[in-house]
């Protein structure tokens, strides 16, 4: 099992905070906020970890982060030119994936939750995690049927299908990298990870797992203050790095 950090875009949601720097790299209390992805996949196990980052910010993370041997990790870097999408990130990572299963986190996400055994039970096919959440409406959200089996996933839904968000941690076998390619750009111009989702999720290859601690975006100036408290709080100790 490969990682891949999705640590691109330009963060202008937190502008000015981040006119001179990535959004993942603003503190989360003790921390750079990429640490938290970072320390999640470590404590999974993960070994090679692909990070996908904006070209004007390559040389901090360089130098914040290095090659990983201070964390027992190899760490890898490539360019997105564009935030073009979190699918386009499979396709940036064709070669770093190769024949491997590859598991995905969002730089921007915090988990409490250790996903150590969800990724070494990982059988092939795709695995989402899904949270309750009180507004739905600013994710991608899991619509169940009567057998509460996840029956598609829609992004940002105008109409209320459940409260379950899909969150920023992926899991899929090598496919995911001809998948990502197929996918056509959606309206707001992405490459959108739901996509990719679904097409597994047709196939009947896709597991939705519920993510039973507390997860958070640090993507805008409230939920960065929230998560600078519940670091504070509940992560402290749950950091190795
Ligand atoms: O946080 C979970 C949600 O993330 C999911 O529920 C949605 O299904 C998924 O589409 C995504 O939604 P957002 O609209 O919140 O994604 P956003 O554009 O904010 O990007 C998430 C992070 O990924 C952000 O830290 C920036 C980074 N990013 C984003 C894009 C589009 C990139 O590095 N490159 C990109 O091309």
């Amino acid at each position: 099992m490969k990682g891949i950090i999705l640590s691109g875009g330009s963060g202008t949601r937190l502008r000015p905070l981040t006119k001179i720097t990535s959004k993942q790299l603003l503190p989360v209390y003790h921390r750079p906020m990429i640490y938290y992805p970072l320390n999640t996949l470590i404590k999974a196990g993960i070994k090679e970890i692909l990070i996908i980052v904006a070209p004007e910010r390559a040389g901090d993370y360089l130098n914040l982060l290095g090659s990983g041997k201070e964390f027992g990790v190899k760490l890898t870097y490539e360019i997105q030119d564009k935030p073009e999408g979190l699918a386009q990130a499979f396709i940036i990572g064709e070669n770093f994936i190769d024949e491997d299963d590859v598991v995905m986190i969002l730089g921007d996400n915090i988990f409490e939750d250790d996903f150590s055994e969800e990724i070494k039970n990982f059988q092939g096919g795709a695995k989402v995690f899904a949270k309750k959440v009180p507004d739905p409406e600013r994710f991608g959200v899991v619509k169940f049927n009567e057998q509460m089996k996840a029956e598609k996933i829609v992004e940002k839904p105008e109409e209320y299908l459940s409260n379950y968000a899909v969150t920023g941690l992926y899991v899929y076998d090598h496919r995911v990298v001809e998948v990502a390619k197929t996918i056509k750009a959606s309206p707001r111009g992405e490459l959108e990870i739901t996509d990719v989702n679904n097409w597994f999720l047709e196939r009947g290859e896709l597991e939705v797992a519920e993510v039973k601690g507390e997860w958070l975006d640090a993507g805008t100036f409230d939920s960065l203050l929230e998560a600078q408290n519940f670091a504070k709080e509940k992560m402290v100790d749950k950091m190795i790095i």
